[in-house]
């Protein structure tokens, strides 16, 4: 054997060195838990044979506590480049089996130069994490690791697409990545994220708490909206994750991929000139309408289990990706709430920055009443996600299906805020507010003084109805620009993204926005 394959098999025996991780054991150990390991991860999420690992040598420089003689090719962080449908992404994957995918300053460097190449390149960026946070032993070293991770998922954001996916534990600062970037999955039972864990909280507050009440995947999805997605288990996550990078485009200045159209679901697409029930007051499934219009078996829903008043979501209309919002008659009969207004808010400045056009399908009956609302901010909430259709310049199309009321019907994507093509449905009804409240407030002397006061009203309330409740006062003013049959609403918005396709909108020069926070 010459020397040459002496240094090749060198080669191959380092390579698996650093394939091994934390060894054979700790490999048994995270397949129990019912984990997949780092690598398993990155073979289901990227295109077979296209990842491509860099850093695979790379080790720690930390002498405190013998670290010294333990030293793991990777330093747990496997980082690399791939390709997913073809299309190139840059990613990491923590392997809990090296000192439980603990974050050192090298493990961070690694990081960091996948998000700058990423960056550099205008290519999505996938984390996978599965870490105890910082690397204890290695203290502010790992701290400052943290930040250079935070800092720059600061500085792609809006201009390349970031994705997380919590697959272990993640807590303490550590979840500050995640939070910065775009989209978060988080595996059921496996997955937990907490800036402080179940022991501090009891020493603090006295609260007994699990770390899966605390801060797994369900109470992330339902109740603090931090998660975007939840998933069954490792496998479906990355599954999930390689469907959703069919809709997104590589960075800020390129549109979503195209796709051949597909005719949406033909019962659901039958079914749209009856789905609007005679009663103002009985609620229909909002995901009905949508899969009646969009390309089949395209919708792909955002924060499924949160705000449920709001559905929003990626579809594909005639091949091109859109973004859906739409209020949902049944959830709190589709009205805006402060966690509705965050959801569609955040949503909505997701598509705007990656040129996806937008469209309303509007059925609200205003802001939800309360000193719970009120107390908590729904004028600042709520305000988000006027904002984020007032600043969004790429095409916006709002489908009035019933009710338009009051200020949600500004906020909705009206015309007034620049909204492209704005259409209702025969069942709309856009007015101040609802009927009944209106009667009771502008007659309500004559109501009072009549012989029989519930009579009167239910006569003042069909006057109301005839003159108000419905479509032409706005199609009058041009604040919409057309009434259709429910059964033409897919062909006009395929025309009306066809007609701003190059859209080009300026807004003012100005060095950062100032959100309402
Ligand atoms: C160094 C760590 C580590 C860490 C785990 N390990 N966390 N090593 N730094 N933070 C090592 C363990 O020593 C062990 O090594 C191996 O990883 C697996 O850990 P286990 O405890 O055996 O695993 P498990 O029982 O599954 O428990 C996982 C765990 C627990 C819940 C994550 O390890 C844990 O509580 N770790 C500490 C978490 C923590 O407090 N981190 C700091 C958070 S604060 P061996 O050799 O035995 O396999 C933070 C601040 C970030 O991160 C701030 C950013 C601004």
């Amino acid at each position: 054997m010459t020397d040459m394959n002496e240094k090749q098999k060198e080669l191959l025996r380092r390579r698996e060195e650093s394939r091994m991780g934390g060894g054979p054991e700790r490999i048994t150990k995270q397949h129990e838990k019912g984990k997949l390991t780092a690598r398993e991860r990155i073979e289901l999420l990227a295109d077979k044979k296209s990842f491509v690992e860099i850093d695979a040598f790379v080790t720690h420089r930390s002498y405190d506590f013998g670290l010294e003689k333990q030293q793991i090719p990777g330093d747990g962080v496997i980082t690399g480049s791939a390709r997913i449908h073809g299309r190139p992404v840059y990613l990491y994957s923590q392997d809990f089996t090296v000192f439980g995918g603990s974050l050192s300053e090298t493990h961070a460097e690694k990081i960091c130069k996948i998000m700058d190449l990423a960056l550099k390149n205008g290519v999505p960026v996938i984390g996978l994490n599965d870490s105890g946070g910082a690397r204890i032993q290695e203290g502010v070293s790992s701290l400052g690791g943290y930040a250079e991770v935070f800092w720059r998922n600061s500085m792609a954001s809006g201009v390349i697409p970031q994705i997380s996916a919590v697959m272990g534990p993640c807590a303490g600062g550590a979840v500050y990545s995640p939070a910065l970037t775009d989209f978060i999955y988080m595996v059921n039972n496996t997955s937990y994220m907490f800036v402080t864990g179940p022991n501090v909280v009891k020493t603090v507050t006295h609260e007994e708490v699990t770390s899966e009440e605390l801060g797994g995947a369900h109470t992330h999805a339902t109740r603090s909206g931090v998660a975007h997605f939840t998933v069954e288990n490792d496998v479906v996550c990355l599954s999930r994750i390689r469907s959703l990078m069919a809709y997104l485009p590589q960075n800020c200045e390129e549109k979503p991929p195209l796709e051949a159209s597909r005719e949406p679901d033909r019962e659901k697409a039958g079914k749209l000139d009856t789905i609007v029930p005679g009663n103002a007051n009985k609620p229909y499934d909002i995901r009905d309408v949508i899969e009646g219009v969009v390309d089949d078996t395209s919708f792909y829903e955002v924060h499924e289990l949160y705000a449920g008043n709001i559905v929003v979501g990626f579809a594909r209309l005639d091949g091109k990706v859109v973004g859906v919002v739409a209020n949902q008659p049944l959830s709190l009969a589709g009205v805006l709430d402060i966690d509705a207004s965050l959801k569609g808010a955040r949503f909505v400045r997701f598509c705007d920055a990656f040129n996806i056009p937008l469209i309303v399908f509007e059925d609200v009956p205003g802001f939800l009443p309360g000193t719970d609302q009120e107390w908590g901010g729904i004028i600042k909430h709520g305000a988000k996600l006027l904002y984020a259709f007032c600043e969004a310049t790429v095409p916006k199309m709002t489908v009035i299906i019933r009710k338009a009321y009051g200020g949600a019907y500004d906020v909705m994507n009206s015309k007034h805020i620049r909204a492209d093509y704005n259409i209702a449905w025969p069942t709309a009804e856009i007015a101040v507010m609802g009927t009944k409240g209106a009667v009771e407030i502008i007659f309500r002397k004559e109501i009072m003084a009549a012989q029989d006061p519930d009579g009167k009203q239910l006569e003042l309330e069909e006057k109301f109805n005839r003159e108000f409740a419905h479509p032409y006062r706005a199609a009058a003013r041009g604040f919409i620009d057309d009434v259709i049959l429910p059964s033409e609403t897919r062909s006009r918005l395929i025309h009306a993204m066809e007609m701003t396709e190059h859209k080009a909108e300026q807004i003012p020069r100005k060095k950062h926005d100032n959100l309402p926070l």
